[in-house]
């Protein structure tokens, strides 16, 4: 693949990788993507922006919690796969790695990355309505556990970035840093689609970084890329 020695080519003078992975880089640890198809795109007749939306939360929490913990038991038994593994190795390979994750099933930080950027949370961690206490929950516990905060007594909520929601402010702006400054930006798995998230690829290129994508189908993203490797993350992510 012409490409990919390209690719390898940049990277052995690259100092600062950015990479945002999304969906795509854990279909092959068997957990459905949103915009492929299959059942997850819709839960009891609601689309899935619906149910993992705010007003649902207001509305009808037990149903977001539903909605979450079918997702978690889902997660509970799927294992990090080769893109996971070989993006622990990125972390030993350059300066500057920084890894972005859409992703809130935590298979990142379960296959040993460090410093993840998870800008849309994480599936398993629940947050207090009132006093926005965290609390890290058993992935292998379903339904999830607490579900009452221990310092006020309010309900729990998924600590996940809903549908009208801000993203972590922190979290956003540690991303926005490292992507204007990054030699090489990576969009992996992604339909490319939902802002702000892929505006940080823009971001990047327009500061003169090169853009490499890696998904098996064509995105709105994939003619504004420098190097676009067609294929499954956990083929060709461990090549590179
Ligand atoms: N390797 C790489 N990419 C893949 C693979 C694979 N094995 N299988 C599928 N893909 C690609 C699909 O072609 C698609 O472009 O992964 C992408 C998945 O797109 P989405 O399901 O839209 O997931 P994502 O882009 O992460 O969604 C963004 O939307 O629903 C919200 O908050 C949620 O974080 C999510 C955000």
């Amino acid at each position: 693949m012409e490409n990919l020695s390209q690719v390898k080519e940049l990277l052995k003078n690259s100092k600062r990788v950015c990479v945002l992975t999304g969906a795509g880089v854990s279909a092959e640890s068997g957990i459905p993507t949103f915009r492929g198809g299959g059942d997850s795109a819709v839960w009891k007749g609601m689309p899935f922006e619906k149910i993992s939306s705010a007003e649902m939360v207001e509305k009808d929490l037990d149903a977001v919690w539903e909605w979450f913990d079918h997702r978690r038991a889902l997660y509970k038994d799927c294992l990090p796969n080769a893109a996971h593994r070989a993006f622990t190795l990125w972390q030993e390979r350059f300066e500057e790695f920084t890894l972005i994750t859409q992703n809130v099933d935590g298979l990142h930080e379960r296959a040993g990355s460090r410093e993840i950027l998870e800008l849309h949370g994480n599936i398993n961690h629940a947050k207090c309505v009132d006093c926005s206490g965290i609390y890290r929950i058993d992935p292998q516990i379903v339904p999830h556990q607490p579900s009452e905060c221990s310092e006020c007594g309010s309900k729990l909520r998924p600590d996940v970035v809903l549908f009208g929601e801000m993203l972590p402010i922190e979290t956003f702006q540690k991303a926005e840093r490292r992507s204007k400054r990054c030699d090489v930006f990576f969009v992996v798995g992604t339909s490319a689609l939902v802002y702000p998230a892929i505006g940080l690829a823009d971001l990047a290129k327009y500061a003169g970084a090169k853009l490499v994508e890696v998904n098996p189908e064509e995105t709105p993203m994939t003619s504004f890329c420098d190097f676009s490797l067609c294929g499954n993350a956990g083929d060709i992510i461990p090549l590179i």
